[in-house]
């Protein structure tokens, strides 16, 4: 079968390092023009869409994901949004599972940040291979050089610039590609990059002295001999491989270096891989149908109760109308109206290939970890639910609406916002996530979409292990200890602990049981 060409990736940064603005450049070249300076509407221009996203408009952060497309020279690039704030999320982690490789951007002032570390250690577990594009050269920023170091040092990974700023700040000359030869210059009073581009024979040709300034050709020379001969030559292998990032320099802002990391994604980045999954790893040349759901979002009008389910496609050609089977209901549903998300507007997708994301409508019977396939035994994994690092009990301000509590916690947990535990003894919910800000979306959510008023208060437990073992094990595990077990949403047994150390503790003196602090679907 003949699949056309895909680029799947995600760009990972810390937030203000240009994420925002780098996509609007991108989809700017990639042909969706009237739609730059929309992707993250700001300021008045922001339309209120529901309750909940007033958290993302109040502290300037975007907690959802989304799907943005855009082609160029034949191949189309699908660009997954991952949520820029600093708490690292479970949807992050699993928006990363949906790509082939990734893009981080770096403030050429600030290096390597600590949320740019979370997420590219993600990427490291699953071998992601990433291009690095050093941004804002516009301005005063760090040494060129400390900075390829700094990448190599903190990430342990080799580094091969392909091109080098002509200064940078007030000194910035240009973009010198150390491939081809091309020398990217700014243009104007804004100083951008307009399409003003030389060509040389090579860093000694004496053309350059006409282009740039003494010293910046002097500069440049010195320079980029040092960096090509300093740091080994690029190795698609070892690109591939995630052992070694090729760095661009460039300035979103400008524009400087925005079509290079695009070539540099359609020559280099890999198309769609094989996919980790059980009985055996899926090729993308698998001719049937198969996919997995990363993500699942509730409609934007809170009225309505219909949600998204995000499915990246591993194989086969999806054709709309199809019928899938989700692992996790194991009743075939009829795919109507499956949405691709290109970044101007929501289409109908008629057909699909590997490496695409289709969004399904549906009312709550797909989850997020579900495979799809035309009915066959296949189940991709590496979709895990993290123990939850901070853990609330929730109390209703309205002790009558119990029932819509269950049905929120259960809805907002399927979506991957929480993560909901249910004691054997009592009813004190619990509710659990990995960052702070989840539980502001899940009060704001409650409020909004349920009408149910709720306030989180201090559970007496601090963290929460997934059991599993023999049924006698279980069985006589529980009958000691059924004060500290919980049910999951899937009704999975789950250990609750007052700290690590007593998960340690009654591991120890239970060596029959596994404890387990991530759980895979
Ligand atoms: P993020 O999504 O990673 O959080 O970053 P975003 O693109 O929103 O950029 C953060 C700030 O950095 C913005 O300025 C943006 O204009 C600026 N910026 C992005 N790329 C470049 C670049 O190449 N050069 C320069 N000089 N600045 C860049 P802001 O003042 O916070 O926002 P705004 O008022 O411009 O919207």
């Amino acid at each position: 079968m003949n699949r056309p060409d895909r680029r799947t990736f995600a760009i990972i940064s810390h937030p203000d390092a240009g994420k925002t603005t780098l996509t609007e450049k991108l989809l700017l070249f990639g042909g969706a023009i009237h739609l730059a300076g929309e992707v993250k509407a700001r300021g008045a221009n922001r339309r209120a869409r529901s309750d909940w996203m007033k958290i993302e408009q109040q502290r300037g952060i975007s907690v959802t994901s989304s799907v943005m497309t855009f082609e160029r020279e034949g191949i189309t690039f699908n660009l997954l949004d991952t949520p820029g704030h600093e708490d690292f999320s479970e949807d992050t982690y699993r928006t990363l599972t949906a790509v082939d490789s990734a893009v981080m951007v770096i403030d050429a002032a600030k290096g390597i940040e600590a949320q740019t570390r979370k997420l590219f250690e993600v990427c490291r577990l699953r071998s992601v291979p990433i291009i690095t594009f050093v941004n804002k050269v516009d301005r005063e920023g760090r040494d060129a050089f400390a900075l390829l170091d700094e990448i190599a040092d903190m990430l342990a990974l080799d580094v091969t610039p392909m091109s080098w700023p002509v200064g940078m700040g007030g000194l910035f000359e240009g973009i010198y590609d150390l491939n081809a030869n091309r020398l990217m210059q700014p243009s104007g009073d804004s100083r951008a990059f307009e399409g003003k581009t030389a060509s040389f024979s090579g860093l000694d040709d004496p053309k350059l002295a006409d282009a740039l300034s003494a010293q910046g050709l002097e500069r440049l020379r010195e320079e980029a001999e040092l960096a090509v001969g300093g740091y080994g030559e690029f190795d698609p292998e070892a690109y591939r491989h995630g052992d070694l990032t090729p760095v661009y320099f460039g300035s979103a802002l400008k524009e400087f270096g925005v079509g290079e990391l695009i070539d540099a994604l359609a020559r280099f980045a890999p198309p769609p891989r094989p996919q980790p999954a059980e009985p055996a790893p899926v090729s993308p040349d698998h001719a049937g149908v198969t996919g997995f759901v990363f993500k699942v979002q509730a409609n934007m009008d809170p009225q309505h109760r219909d949600r998204i389910a995000f499915m990246r496609l591993c194989s086969g050609k999806f054709r709309r109308g199809m019928k899938l089977t989700p692992s996790g209901s194991g009743k075939p549903i009829a795919v109507h109206s499956p949405i691709m998300f290109f970044a101007q507007d929501r289409e109908l997708a008629e057909e699909a290939w590997p490496g695409d994301i289709i969004g399904i409508p549906n009312h709550g019977t797909l989850r997020v970890g579900d495979t799809l396939t035309e009915g066959e035994g296949i189940r991709f994994t590496g979709l895990p639910n993290f123990a939850p690092e901070i853990l609330r009990r929730v109390a209703l301000v309205d002790p009558t609406k119990t029932k819509q509590l269950r049905k929120a916690l259960d809805d907002l947990s399927e979506e991957g916002v929480i993560q909901v535990f249910y004691p054997e003894i009592g009813s004190n919910w619990v509710v659990g996530v990995v960052g702070q800000l989840q539980l502001e979306v899940l009060l704001s959510r409650l409020e909004a979409e349920y009408k149910v008023a709720a306030r989180l208060e201090p559970s007496p437990w601090d963290t929460a292990r997934w059991i599993a073992g023999d049924d006698a094990a279980i069985k006589a595990f529980a009958s000691i200890n059924s004060s500290q077990l919980s049910r999951d949403r899937d009704g999975a047994l789950v250990f609750m602990a007052k700290s690590a150390w007593e998960v340690g503790y009654v591991q120890e003196r239970n060596p029959d049981i596994r404890f387990s602090a991530t759980k895979e679907r």
